[in-house]
């Protein structure tokens, strides 16, 4: 799906599909280089982070390996519900392994401090964060990712994963949803 095919639901455009895929092959050249000779194991938070998964491990020249969580945070609104749990846990063992998890937007921060925390109890031999997106507030969280791929303002984005009430994730672009489909 195209931004041009929902003229009355989008604002705008706040990134393009080359502008992402740019991004993401600049952060997996660091990837690349960063964990040479380490195996890394990526762990994808379902499902905003689907697409971003998809297509960074495309640009990736070494060998990894992945795995999937998934968490709740939100409900079906656009604010946070402030409550973290865990709807499908890794089927890796991680203790000793180099672990990088992969998220599509830092907003609240809630969800990955909660998350950084959790995996760092199992073991592992690293934890770090790849965010697509990072929001404003979440710099206030005690959340240090690694790898950001865009700081954005404080907007209500869609697309390219991420969704309102579970659409727009099959949107190529990110956009910025108008607050009339929401009631904003
Ligand atoms: C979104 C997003 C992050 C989280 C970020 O997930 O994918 O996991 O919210 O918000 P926070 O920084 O305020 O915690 P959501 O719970 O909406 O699930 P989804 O990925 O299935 O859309």
């Amino acid at each position: 799906m195209d931004v041009d095919h929902l003229p009355t639901e989008i604002s705008s455009v706040l990134l393009t599909e080359e502008q992402i895929q740019e991004r993401l092959e600049q952060i997996a050249t660091e990837v690349d280089a960063d964990y040479q000779g380490r195996d890394l194991l990526l762990v994808g938070i379902l499902k905003g982070a689907t697409l971003v998964m998809a297509d960074f491990v495309r640009h990736l020249k070494s060998h990894v390996q992945m795995d999937w969580m998934a968490v709740s945070s939100y409900g079906s609104g656009t604010q946070s519900s402030g409550v973290v749990r865990i709807l499908k846990d890794l089927d890796a063992d991680i203790s000793g392994r180099h672990v990088l998890v992969v998220e599509d937007i830092l907003d609240t921060g809630l969800t990955l401090s909660w998350l950084v925390r959790n995996l760092s109890t199992r073991g592992a031999a690293s934890v770090e964060v790849f965010t697509l997106l990072r929001k404003p507030e979440a710099v206030k969280m005690p959340v240090s990712p690694r790898y950001v791929g865009f700081d954005i303002p404080e907007v209500f984005v869609v697309g390219y994963g991420l969704d309102y009430a579970e659409r727009y994730r099959n949107l190529r672009q990110i956009a910025v949803l108008d607050p009339r489909v929401y009631g904003g």
